[in-house]
């Protein structure tokens, strides 16, 4: 899809000097790959959520797919997730051989809900894998309880904040980060697991590089491993990623600030809940849902000859024809996720969108909607 020079884009990374001096760092130092940035970004990105230790992957998904081995999934298992996200959280049990269960959303938060997510559980439940959708921190107190082990799906999360005050992906589970382009922080392509303990990281930093024993020696592999390694040229952008996050992050929520003003009074629309009872969001996109009955499709394409992207945003992942062929999923099932699937649409989001910008998004949409 070719874009028009005014045409407001649905998403673009924050780049500039500090990451190109970064790179050409690590090009002139010509270690590209295990070099000193991977530990540096770890180390930084740990201790910006305040756990113990970090394993940085070459991609959100990889992150996952670690996450659910450290806490031991295997073939048979069973694992509850959410149906509303992005499917590599569903995907990532099936590489183990393990099924993902779905329980509804919250309509609210549209994150998993606990009580639904309680009722999936059955004896080969081996894992909750709740995911902090758009951002918003999942109840993860109340899937405590539940007392299982946990991967928090983080992708889409960086920013965000629980009620009692600690980072989502601060709670002691394997947290997944995901560094794609559109995310909060990005390193092209790239993820990173927040872990509690020395023993999980240590085994995650084998199996991401090939199963290297302990020592890591060369051509010395004592498990199964996989390629999921990132590049020191990726780490070098997270770090100078890093030192611009909380001004991305501000940025970003200066932006929803200013959609939820000009968007607030419109009828039948649902905007992105509000921070609440201590919860907030970390943002990362501007998802609304249109009013009942609206054609979104002729939205989308009313919206970009008024020269504004968007773009449907979530689909229902048991509803995709891969889910439905293989586990039998069908229409239904999960309504609150199929009604919040059938209208979300995400509207242009970055933190350098102008006030403008949003502007005429805004009038936009309202025009749009009012036809
Ligand atoms: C909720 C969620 N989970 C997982 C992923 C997968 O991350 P990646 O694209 O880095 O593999 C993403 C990102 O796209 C995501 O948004």
């Amino acid at each position: 899809m070719t874009t028009a020079v005014d045409e407001v884009p649905l998403a673009r990374p924050v780049l500039g000097e500090p990451e190109e001096r970064a790179v050409l760092e690590v090009l002139r130092s010509g270690q590209l790959s295990l070099g000193p940035r991977l530990p540096e970004f770890e180390r930084r990105f740990a201790q910006r959520l305040g756990v113990p230790h970090a394993s940085a992957v070459s991609s959100g998904t990889a992150g996952l797919h670690l996450a659910l081995r450290a806490v031991g999934v295997q073939a048979g298992d069973e694992v509850v997730t959410s149906p509303f996200s992005f499917v590599a959280s569903a995907n990532a049990p099936i590489y183990e051989g393990a099924r993902p269960v779905f329980a509804d959303i919250d309509p609210h938060t549209l994150n998993l809900d606990p009580d639904a997510a309680e009722a999936a559980i059955t004896e080969r439940t081996a894992a909750l894998l709740p995911v902090h959708i758009f951002g918003f921190p999942a109840d993860l107190p109340a899937f405590e309880r539940m007392g299982l082990p946990i991967v928090e799906d983080a992708c889409e999360a960086l920013g965000a904040v629980h009620a009692d005050g600690t980072p989502v992906g601060g709670r002691g589970h394997p947290a997944v980060f995901g560094f794609y382009a559109n995310k909060q922080l990005t390193t092209g392509e790239g993820g990173l697991i927040a872990l509690d303990g020395p023993e999980r990281k240590q085994r995650i930093d084998s199996e991401r590089n090939q199963g290297r024993a302990p020592d890591m020696g060369w051509l010395d592999h004592d498990r199964l491993g996989f390629n999921y390694r990132l590049t020191d040229i990726a780490c070098a952008i997270g770090l100078a990623q890093l030192d611009r996050l909380d001004g991305m992050l501000a940025a970003r929520a200066r932006v929803a600030g200013w959609y939820r003003e000009l968007l607030d009074d419109v009828e039948g629309l649902d905007l992105p809940c509000r921070d609440q009872h201590g919860d907030v969001r970390g943002w990362f996109v501007f998802v609304v849902q249109l009013p009942r009955g609206v054609d979104r499709d002729a939205t989308v394409r009313a919206l970009r000859e008024r020269g504004v992207q968007s773009k449907p945003y979530l689909p229902a992942i048991h509803l995709m024809s891969f889910y439905r062929e293989r586990f039998g999923h069908r229409p239904g099932e999960f309504p609150v996720c199929e009604d919040v699937a059938a209208r979300s649409l995400a509207l242009p989001f970055f933190p350098e969108l102008k006030q403008e910008q949003a502007e005429r998004v805004a009038t936009a949409l309202r025009s749009v909607l009012a036809r």
